[in-house]
């Protein structure tokens, strides 16, 4: 069996779940938070498993955006009448309360971003590329999603740096073994995955960082935490990162708003980025000196309603206890990943193990393209996603083309799982495939 089969193979683990499989939260009543769950597909009744896309919005965040508009909206640090002021106290509100989702009590360690892509785009472009020279080496992991890929590509392209990767191992962990190797002195940044939203592993971070402290003192450490926020207590201390980055509408918030939350001394190190308003502090005809972190890396008009949005995203999730959210998501992919894993025709993606994978299961069948399955299945009201998931390098180690994801969130339940495997059964029947 070669590496990439054994990478996938279903076999490798005992293919029948444990009996413990029980959502956590109680279901029905988190439905109720969530309009868009009423609504039908098709005539059926909607499955939504495409929560690593993004999350449905519950009732809470709705209504905030829409208080927000109808009772306070206008320009934020800039007026002094009452709504502005009213506005202001509800954005920088919101910077303290988003913060302290991983555990970050001083607010202006946190810049809002549009989503997870523009904090890490920032941090190539304010802190990697005005530092980077030829010889320099930029670390990543081969399961990284392309917003984790493609700034380093720039930069590398910009500083005559150089990309390396650490590979994934058989079981689609990381290798670890290959990071001693990998660590030279000439590695400056060390960026990965939290979690993967391919593979669904979850990366041990902290592990990784304490290494990299060890051996390699100069290497910056960031995270796209994108997968793994949402669904599990993350604290930015514990994981001994510099930087860390996670979007809204991933986690029951709004689209358009994302947070780069990094240590005071990484933010005073990073170059202004983008310039405009805001950012400054005095500005002549020929030069301009900087406002300090956060503002310095939010020119223009930031997004305040949905900065707002989010927060109360972050209340709603953080009253169930993140603890419980992680258990109720694990149970879920856990439960779909041993039911994908005892088909035959299907080739399941990322560990199994208990506690090793985020809210994902990725998967691809031996016969039916994953765009067929995700229409045939879109016909039964359940929205999966198809295609390289933004990971295309990863698709390609794997030797696989593209791949069908189901992903899961609070409002999700073991019955919708079975109703996933049904539904696949269907339009494999459909597709005159072979049982
Ligand atoms: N990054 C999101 C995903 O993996 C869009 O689906």
């Amino acid at each position: 069996m070669s590496t990439d089969e054994r990478l996938t193979d279903p076999r490798r683990l005992a293919a029948r779940p444990p009996a413990d499989f029980c959502p956590v939260l109680d279901v029905e009543r988190v439905r109720r938070d969530f309009p868009i769950l009423r609504r039908t597909v098709h005539g059926r009744p909607l499955v939504y498993l495409d929560n690593a896309a993004t999350t449905q919005k519950p009732r809470v965040v709705i209504d905030a955006l829409v208080r927000f508009y109808e009772q306070h909206n206008a320009n934020v640090h800039r007026g002094i009448h009452t709504l502005a002021e009213e506005a202001t106290e509800a954005y920088e509100q919101a910077r303290r309360r988003v913060a302290g989702l991983v555990g970050v009590d001083d607010p202006s360690r946190l810049v809002f971003t549009r989503n997870t892509t523009e904090a890490l785009n920032l941090l190539a472009h304010a802190w990697a590329a005005p530092r980077l020279a030829p010889g320099d080496v930029i670390l990543l992991t081969e399961m990284e999603h392309h917003s984790n890929l493609v700034p380093w590509q720039f930069v590398a392209r910009r500083t005559g740096a150089e990309l390396r990767f650490i590979p994934i191992d058989a079981t689609g962990h990381l290798d670890l073994d290959s990071l001693d190797r990998l660590l030279t002195p000439r590695v400056r940044v060390l960026s990965l995955a939290h979690a993967s939203n391919v593979l669904g592993t979850i990366n041990p971070v902290a592990r990784i960082a304490e290494q990299v402290r060890a051996s390699a003192p100069q290497v910056r450490v960031f995270v796209d935490a994108a997968q793994s926020v949402p669904h599990m207590p993350v604290s930015f201390a514990a994981l001994g990162c510099d930087a860390l980055a996670f979007s809204g509408h991933k986690l029951y918030g709004p689209t358009g708003i994302g947070a780069l939350v990094a240590t005071s001394e990484l933010l005073q190190e990073c170059d202004p980025w983008l310039g405009g308003g805001e950012m400054i502090d005095t500005v002549t005809f020929t030069t301009s000196t900087y406002a300090p972190p956060p503002l310095r890396f939010e020119a223009g008009t930031p997004n305040v309603a949905d900065a707002v949005g989010l927060a109360a995203a972050v209340e709603y999730l953080e009253s169930f206890g993140m603890e419980r959210v992680w258990q109720h998501t694990q149970c879920l992919s856990e439960y779909a990943w041993h039911r994908l894993a005892e088909l035959p025709f299907m080739r399941v993606l990322g560990p199994g193990e208990r506690g090793s994978r985020a809210a994902l299961v990725t998967f691809a069948d031996a016969e039916a393209h994953p765009h067929d399955l995700a229409t045939l299945l879109d016909r039964d009201g359940v929205a999966i996603r198809a295609g390289h998931h933004c990971a295309m390098p990863l698709h390609e180690r794997l030797g696989l083309p593209s791949s069908a994801r189901a992903s899961f969130g609070l409002y999700n339940s073991r019955e919708e799982v079975d109703h996933l495997i049904e539904s696949l059964l269907r339009a494999r029947r459909f597709l005159g495939c072979h049982d």
